[in-house]
């Protein structure tokens, strides 16, 4: 069997080489956010930093640019910034339990054995693989399944283990949902990652199932996060003889689950907690890739108990031709034309005092062409943010009168910090490559510009 994967591997890897110089000057294709090399990509899976390095697997066909066969892409970074690709870990083996996907998972290294925790369908049963040398290779365990029956018969899916160390042993959640109660995430135990025990509902609540359930300690509280085939839920909550027990469920990201979804997150040797999520949609049509991932976030508490999330300094190093400003007064209904963007790789930084100004917005689009432009508008009268042409609209009620918009623009994808409190992440094709400008505007009485500052951002390939 090992031998049949090993060659399985090299025909996907293939599939996969074959196609990267078909998307590399597809115009909208993001440059410094995670992509696969060509082909389809969806959920981070088993982020694990290991010797040194930082390790990101993620759900991939390898052979074409739609959802199927689905496999595990690898990739390694040192900085958490630039990403080397390395071998598919695993793929579907014919005539085994997994013949019909790889399914989500996680890492976790056991007597220093790197491993690998999966689900094989169809029907979803749970899987594990080992790697000897470094995580390059990947050798399915003998004994697949280790968990080959559901533990009970209502459930509306058994899928995507995330497993944790406590104490001496292992512990995992399995995305799921109990018929007539809800969306659940079911708690199992282990000595060896082999032999598991059910234990029983983590947790459960809405939707009808939650898919990639995550689960972690943040500051001195809890964090379970689920995907629900809707927008991705945080709960902060107690953790209580192996129990979670949430407060209140919210938005982990604003935008909608084709934007952001089924996040995975990796612990850090700084004690940092990092989260990426998926991001669907491709590029200009034609080009054979969809997927990619958000920036690396930092989760932390605050001082009053929220979670934030803030993009990761190491991506600072992507910053180039910086301009900066402060202290300035916006008057009245006018457009600021900020010097020197043209590239569609940027970021920007805005402390505003907003107390008089009805609107204030970001601009970004074609010179000369309003029908081709890219506006993030804060209505600070009425509370809200609309992004358009894309007809979002976010009620922020409870944003104070100072505040920070931190925006990053790719090609094609946006992520907004506000108070790094709120994030929207979405996807926003311009018609236009060319002859781009970045602008602020003020719709209303007056603003205050405590600080402001731009980059543009180099590219990671
Ligand atoms: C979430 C998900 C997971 C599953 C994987 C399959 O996007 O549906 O539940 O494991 O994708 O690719």
């Amino acid at each position: 069997m090992e031998a049949v994967h090993k060659n399985l591997i090299a025909k996907a890897n293939a599939a996969v080489t074959a196609a990267q110089s078909a998307v590399s000057d597809d115009p909208l294709r993001p440059k410094y956010h995670f992509t696969a090399p060509a082909h389809w990509m969806n959920d981070p899976n088993g982020p694990v930093y290991y010797k040194g390095a930082y390790h990101l697997f993620y759900q991939h066909n390898p052979y074409g640019p739609d959802w199927g066969n689905m496999s595990w892409g690898h990739a390694v970074s040192k900085d958490l910034v630039h990403w080397k690709h390395l071998p598919i870990a695993l793929t579907p083996t014919l005539g085994t339990v997994d013949k019909d996907g790889v399914f989500s998972g996680s890492c976790v290294i056991y007597d220093n054995v790197p491993t690998i925790i999966y689900t094989g369908v169809q029907p979803e049963v749970q899987c594990i693989a080992h790697s000897y040398d470094d995580l390059t290779t990947w050798i399915k365990y003998e004994g697949n399944p280790v968990i080959s029956i559901p533990p009970r018969k209502d459930l509306t899916g058994f899928r995507d283990p995330f497993v944790w160390r406590e104490g001496a042993h292992w512990y995992m959640l399995i995305g799921s949902g109990i018929k007539d109660v809800g969306g659940a995430a079911l708690l199992y135990k282990s000595g060896d990652l082999i032999r598991w025990t059910y234990l029983h509902p983590f947790c459960t609540g809405f939707g009808k199932i939650w898919e990639c359930p995550l689960f972690f300690p943040l500051g001195d509280k809890y964090i379970l996060i689920v995907s629900p085939e809707s927008t991705v839920q945080y709960s902060i909550g107690e953790y209580i003889d192996h129990k979670f027990y949430p407060e209140s469920w919210q938005a982990l990201d604003l935008g909608e689950s084709d934007a952001f979804y089924a996040p995975n997150v990796l612990p850090d040797s700084n004690n940092r907690c990092i989260l990426w999520g998926w991001i669907k949609g491709g590029g200009k049509p034609g080009y054979p890739w969809n997927g990619l991932l958000t920036l690396p976030r930092i989760l932390s508490i605050n001082s009053t108990g929220s979670l934030m999330q803030a993009p990761a300094p190491e991506l600072k190093i992507l910053r180039e031709s910086a301009y900066s400003f402060s202290d300035i007064k916006l008057l009245s209904t006018a457009e600021y034309l900020l010097p020197n963007i043209r590239s569609g790789c940027w970021e920007i930084k805005i402390k505003l005092h907003l107390s008089q100004a009805d609107k204030f917005g970001i601009c970004w689009g074609c010179i000369n062409d309003p029908d081709d432009e890219l506006m993030i508008v804060y209505d600070s009268t009425h509370k809200k943010l609309m992004i358009s042409p894309l007809a979002k609209s976010y009620s922020l009620t409870d944003l104070k009168s100072q505040i920070i918009f931190h925006v990053f623009f790719d090609q094609s994808v946006y992520e907004i910090f506000i108070d790094y409190r709120i994030c929207i992440t979405g996807r926003y094709y311009p018609k236009k490559i060319q002859n781009h400008r970045l602008a602020l505007n003020l719709f209303g009485s007056a603003a205050l510009i405590q600080s402001l500052q731009f980059w543009e951002l180099k590219s990671i390939n």
